[in-house]
């Protein structure tokens, strides 16, 4: 199969949010310059995402991420993809409050080459969501199912299911955009309020789990590669069985050392 890599176009907040009706925008997690090298000038944007503190360091939820953990992965994706539009997600529990928020985004902004930052909330963060943008922190924001939220709402549940809570999300989505967003992550969201959100703003709706109605994709790259077996959600295509591949080759390297026909006279000095 051959790699196209046509069309790439580095992105910035304004080219991302022209896309808006124009053209579908595609993001994918990294959490190191190997993978984000192969993401580089194919992704219109990487997400280091706190879902590494689940895939990478093997935690049950992304709640014990610390923004430290997340400047270290970040600035990795950044030499690995100088070409892409990097956001770090901000870890729980470091944007509490405006000063704090803007003291760690703040931080992001120096210790790494990271674009914007993602912040899970709705209306109830669009304060904090301001306070950055209004001091020159580009935000995406992230709302329905929000991961950060999992302790306290008892497990990760789809959003948009009531009238209730469809109108709930399209405020939160108003907020934020009007607090200054240039983009918005919509998580785990029935598809039919996944499209009354995205019609109900004028920034790009990313979906995950939200159907095809949103202006682009994320997906996590160990899910869509099929590196994490333990289960597969429903909103995840496999585009490689990469766990399968490993364990295959790996096998393999096994029963040539094993055979010694692992080195070959070819493989030796
Ligand atoms: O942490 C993450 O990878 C995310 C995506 C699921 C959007 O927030």
């Amino acid at each position: 199969m051959s790699i196209i890599k046509n069309n790439f176009e580095k992105m910035n907040i304004s080219k991302i949010k022209n896309s808006k009706n124009n053209k579908k925008l595609t993001m994918i997690t990294a959490y190191d310059a190997l993978f984000a090298k192969l993401f580089d000038e194919i992704a219109d944007m990487i997400l280091v995402g706190d879902s590494l503190n689940m895939s990478f360091a093997g935690m049950p939820d992304t709640l014990s991420a610390t923004l430290d953990q997340m400047i270290y992965h970040t600035n990795a994706v950044c030499k690995g993809a100088p070409k892409a539009f990097v956001v770090l997600d901000m870890p729980f529990g470091t944007y509490i409050n405006e000063n704090q928020a803007l003291q760690n985004a703040v931080k992001v902004y120096q210790e790494t080459l990271a674009a914007a930052v993602k912040i899970e909330g709705g209306a109830d963060k669009a304060d904090i969501i301001k306070h950055l943008t209004s001091n020159s922190i580009a935000v995406m924001g992230h709302i329905g199912l929000m991961p950060q939220y999992v302790r306290s709402e008892g497990g990760y549940k789809v959003r948009g299911k009531t009238e209730e809570d469809t109108e709930q999300l399209i405020q939160d989505a108003i907020a934020v955009e009007k607090a200054g967003a240039f983009a918005i992550v919509v998580e785990g969201v029935m598809s039919d309020t996944a499209l009354k959100i995205t019609q109900a703003v004028n920034i790009p709706i990313i979906g995950i789990g939200a159907g095809n109605v949103t202006d682009g994709q994320v997906l996590v790259w160990s899910d869509m590669l099929g590196f994490f077996e333990e289960f597969k959600p429903k909103f995840v295509r496999h585009y490689l069985n990469g766990a399968e591949l490993v364990k295959e080759s790996v096998n393999q390297y096994r029963s040539d050392v094993q055979d010694s026909s692992f080195p070959s006279k070819d493989e030796e000095y």
